[in-house]
Formats: structure tokens, C-alpha cells, sequence
């Protein structure tokens, strides 16, 4: 669903139903967040759907983060992402796409404001504990990435 029709189904009053990818990325595996974090999604009423540990390989990360290949920041988000273990979970809901990232809150977890996951939890621009789908597009294109039994 794009942000319009997002927009215009909240006036009528009405929900459509979506689907999101969440990565808990692997410093919040390292510190201990995991179930932190999926409480603050599943308290806002959003369901797990799928959810599995696993991790990265460079394969994978440069396929996830295809946008991002010839960004600065890249080489060294692609070694946090295939550090460890991390979380990947499709969420679904109301508007999940922009709902997920509204708990998630800015990229920079040094910028992101109280009450959000980064900004409570994450003081990194790169370690910043959640990926979430920034789109309905791009729900669908990680979703088939991350779990393909689900397409
Ligand atoms: P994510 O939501 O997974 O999408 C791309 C990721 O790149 C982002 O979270 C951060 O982890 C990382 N990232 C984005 N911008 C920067 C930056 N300027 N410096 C370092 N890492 C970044």
C-alpha cells in the first residue's frame, strides 16, 4: 500500500492489512534485546507471522541491501549484518509497513526520539538494533528474500 492510500483508508476509518520484514539486527542479539524488542512490536498489536534465527552471509546482505552497495557506509554495515546471529521476522497488521517504522524510529539511534526502539535503546548510526522495510515494495521484494515459502 503506498503512504497515500495508507492515508486515505485511515480517513474512512478502515484498516488494510499488510505485511513487514524486521531484521533484530545482531547487536541487539549481542545485548540481550531480542525479546525486548519484539515486545514493544507485539504490544502495539502487530502478529509474528514468521520468524527464525539465522544469520547473514555476504551474499545475502548484498542482495538485501542491493540500494545501498555503492554507499561509503556499506562495507562496514555489511560486516556488522554478517557478525552473528541475528532476528528476521515478518510482522503483519494494520498498516504495518509505516507502523513498524514508527516504533522504530530514525536511523540514527543518537537522533531518534524517546519512546521509539533506537531511541531508547541504540546511540549508532549503524548499530542501530532493527532493520524494518521502508515500503510496501520493499516488504515484498525482503519478505521473498528472507522467507520464500511465504510468497
Ligand atoms: P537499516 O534500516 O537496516 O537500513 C540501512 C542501514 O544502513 C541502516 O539501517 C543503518 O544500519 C546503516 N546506515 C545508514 N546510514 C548510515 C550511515 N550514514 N552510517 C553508517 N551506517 C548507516
Amino acid at each position: 500500500m503506498t503512504e497515500r492510500a495508507g492515508a486515505e483508508a485511515s480517513e474512512r476509518g478502515s484498516t488494510v492489512c499488510e505485511r513487514t520484514l524486521v531484521l533484530v539486527k545482531p547487536d541487539a542479539v549481542r545485548r540481550g534485546l531480542v525479546g525486548e524488542v519484539v515486545r514493544r512490536f507485539e504490544r502495539k498489536g502487530l502478529r509474528i507471522e514468521a520468524m527464525v534465527l539465522r544469520s547473514m552471509n555476504v551474499e545475502l546482505a548484498d542482495r538485501h541491501y542491493a540500494e545501498h552497495l555503492d554507499k561509503p557506509f556499506y562495507p562496514p554495515l555489511r560486516d556488522f549484518m554478517t557478525s552473528g546471529p541475528l532476528v528476521a521476522m515478518v510482522l503483519a497488521g494494520d498498516q504495518a509497513v509505516e507502523v513498524t517504522r514508527l516504533l522504530t524510529g530514525m536511523t540514527d539511534g543518537r537522533k531518534a526520539a524517546p519512546g521509539t526502539i533506537r531511541g531508547d535503546l541504540a546511540l549508532s548510526n549503524r548499530e542501530n538494533l532493527v532493520h524494518a522495510s521502508d515500503s510496501a515494495d520493499s516488504a515484498k521484494r525482503e519478505i521473498a528474500l528472507w522467507f520464500p515459502e511465504l510468497t
